[in-house]
């Protein structure tokens, strides 16, 4: 069945997802000046499509599916095979109750409070200075405070294994090759570590509070009244650490962002929590890191002129909509200062997915990424002092997910206390 949207000629056009990355829908939006476009990807029929009223449909549950939408490649790196991201109806929304519960405010101040205590204690193991890459040291911060959080023991000769292998499952699933496989291979390693944990807690050998992740992936009910098996209590529990390691990316972001616009330096050190709070979310929004979500057509349906028909794979432009003219002032300039004024729309802002988070998909970790981040800048701003060495910072928007070509190098003082 054809749909009215425009469509791109060709046989398939999966090789320009990998030449084009980030802009891939966008490019084609543009050269069709419509906000919706037919293309052929992975061997099928697609429709890409950005925007805030495109975001509103692609919510609608009624209208789409997850089921069927990821890709192998996408679950057995990213997200695991089976885990929530491709769930639907009301198994779902009652799994989405047992991660909701694990983010609420008081969660997102323990894991921000427990990050700081992590950097500080980072910075006095190096009072002799020299130079770190800030993505490699961010991921072992998170790694730590995330399990220590979670209730997972890790001893500290496996941590730069285990934060690596948290940031290569991230960085493996719009590759192919090596890194592609790198990303299986950490999983697969992390997949048996986390299942050896929480068998040990169902038997009683390892204690961890009846509140930490840990425990409630061990003793969640799911909704038939089973237990999790032993496979999807890891996938679930790897799905609260993965992302909280991969904070990591937007934390080196946010270096570079000071570094880009050094006037927000002072701005910051001096400035309200408020002010902290909007950089951040510039951050999320401007720099790019999840470039679009898949859905599929759950019954047929006519949106903007254009037929919907069941099955159909439907992508939806996260980094486009976030800069997108029609929604945001000057979208390529860097301007904490917009969010000031940011009206709560759950479909124009969407670095984690938009919609409602407790019914639909969108990202239950947004509120303890922006405290991560809060208190990464914090210890930026106020702990260490660093020189920038001369380095490649640029970020290529043709890799997806993508990073400062060095990772951030930052070149610390001695005696660095401010
Ligand atoms: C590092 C920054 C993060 C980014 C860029 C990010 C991005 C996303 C995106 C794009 C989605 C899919 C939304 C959709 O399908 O409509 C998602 C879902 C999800 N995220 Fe995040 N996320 C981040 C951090 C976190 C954190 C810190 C956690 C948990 C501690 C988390 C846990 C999840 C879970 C469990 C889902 C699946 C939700 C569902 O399917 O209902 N994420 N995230």
């Amino acid at each position: 069945m054809n749909t009215s949207a425009p469509k791109e000629r060709g046989l398939d056009h999966t090789l320009a997802i990998m030449q084009e990355g980030y802009l891939f829908i966008q490019n084609r939006l543009d050269y069709f000046q419509s906000n919706i476009v037919e293309t052929r990807l992975f061997g099928q029929k697609v429709i890409c499509m950005s925007g805030a009223e495109a975001a509103r449909i692609f919510y609608d549950s009624e209208k789409f599916k997850r089921q069927g939408a990821a890709p192998k490649r996408v679950q057995k790196t990213l997200f695991g095979v089976g885990a929530i991201q491709s769930m639907d109806g009301q198994v779902h929304r009652h799994r989405k109750v047992l991660f909701n519960a694990l983010m609420t405010p008081t969660h997102q101040k323990q894991i921000a409070e427990l990050t700081l205590h992590k950097w500080r204690q980072f910075l006095s193991e190096r009072t002799n200075g020299g130079k770190v890459i800030l993505f490699e040291e961010a991921r072992k911060v998170l790694c730590e405070a995330a399990c220590e959080w979670a209730g997972v023991p890790l001893k500290q000769k496996e941590l730069p294994m285990r934060a690596k292998d948290f940031t290569d499952m991230v960085y493996a699933f719009g590759t192919v090759g090596p890194i592609h496989w790198r990303g299986r291979k950490a999983r697969k390693r992390a997949e048996a570590w986390i299942k050896d944990i929480i068998r040990d807690v169902r038997k009683g050998r390892l204690q961890v509070p009846k509140e930490s992740a840990t425990h409630q992936m061990a003793f969640h009910q799911q909704l038939n009244g089973n237990p999790f098996d032993l496979n999807m209590a890891a996938i679930e529990l790897i799905n609260v650490l993965r992302p909280i390691v991969a904070i990591s990316t937007f934390i080196t972001f946010a270096a570079l962002a000071l570094y880009e616009h050094p006037h927000y330096i002072e701005k910051l050190r001096h400035g309200s929590e408020k002010d902290l709070e909007n950089f951040s979310q510039e951050v999320r929004r401007y720099y790019p890191f999840a470039p679009f979500v898949g859905a599929r057509v759950n019954r047929p349906f006519i949106w903007n002129d254009c037929k919907f028909s069941k099955g159909m794979l439907v992508l939806l432009d996260l980094y486009g909509t976030n800069h997108d003219t029609n929604l945001w002032e000057q979208p390529k300039k860097f301007y904490p200062e917009r969010f000031d004024h940011m009206p709560k729309n759950a479909y124009h802002f969407m670095p984690q997915g938009g919609g409602d988070v407790e019914k639909g998909h969108r990202c239950p970790g947004e509120g303890i990424t922006v405290e991560v981040i809060k208190a990464s800048l914090s210890f930026l701003l106020h702990d260490i002092k660093y020189d920038i060495p001369k380095q490649d910072l640029r970020y290529k928007l043709n890799e997806i997910p993508t990073l400062p070509t060095s990772g951030f190098v930052m070149k610390l003082q001695k005696n660095e206390k401010l």
